[in-house]
């Protein structure tokens, strides 16, 4: 069984994805880290990305590797883990416009398929039920308001020691909504079979719960078929 989680930036999406993973015994799979382990390379390295040929090389050159490690997700780049570099305001100011780029998103699609394949999985991202899996059998899409996800971002980045205003808060989430959005190869939608989850007002529990509800109502719904 495929769960697709989708929604704007910092919308409570990977909490609750990783939660939900966690008390179905699924794989936890966020697409947003593996766009952000493709940014930090190209920031690290120096790379043209725009330029065909270094694209082509960096492209073949890339190996990302997804690992559990003490019961959470571990991305490693050509065999260096990543993950405790990937959150920093650098990447998320970068990442939106380098996961633009169309040979980036195929090369990343077909990865994301090949780590879900002959896995329950829950997969977080933008494109997850509308292009990545399509067929998915539950599809969320998780929104709040742009207030609250910068509170909420806020906090995340104080634990990795990063002090960053409300306001420029604001501004990267709504800048990256709008390119995400606006962006003409797979861009940020809800998709129509999704049940749409607006996270403000809630608090983790509920909206786990919530969701854990709907795929049990799902689970009947199909054995009763
Ligand atoms: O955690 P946050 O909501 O800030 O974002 P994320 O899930 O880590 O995703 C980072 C960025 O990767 C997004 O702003 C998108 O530009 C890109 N992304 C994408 O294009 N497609 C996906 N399936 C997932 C992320």
């Amino acid at each position: 069984m495929i769960i697709a989680i989708d929604g704007p930036a910092a919308a409570g999406k990977s909490t609750s994805a990783k939660l939900l993973a966690e008390r179905l015994n699924f794989l936890y799979l966020d697409t947003g880290a593996m766009y952000r382990c493709i940014a930090l390379s190209v920031i690290e390295h120096k790379i043209d990305i725009y330029d065909e040929s270094s694209q082509k090389d960096f492209i073949s050159s890339f190996n990302l590797e997804l690992k559990t490690v003490d019961g959470a997700p571990d991305f490693l780049v050509n065999g260096n883990s990543v993950t405790k570099k990937i959150r920093t305001t650098a990447i998320s100011k970068k990442v939106s416009e380098i996961s633009a780029i169309p040979a980036i998103r195929e090369y990343m699609v077909s990865l994301q398929r090949s780590f879900a394949k002959n896995n329950n999985c829950v997969v977080e991202g933008r494109d997850i039920g509308t292009v990545v899996f399509p067929e998915a059998e539950i599809k969320f899409f998780i929104i709040a308001s742009v207030e609250v996800r910068a509170k909420r971002r806020k906090l995340e980045l104080q634990n990795i020691g990063e002090t960053i205003s409300l306001k420029e808060l604001r501004r990267d989430i709504k800048a990256r909504d709008k390119h995400d959005s606006e962006r003409s190869h797979s861009p940020l939608k809800k998709a129509i079979n999704a049940i749409q989850i607006d996270t403000t007002e809630m608090n983790i529990d509920e909206q786990v719960n919530y969701m854990i509800k709907n795929v049990n109502l799902k689970k009947i719904g199909k054995n009763n078929k």
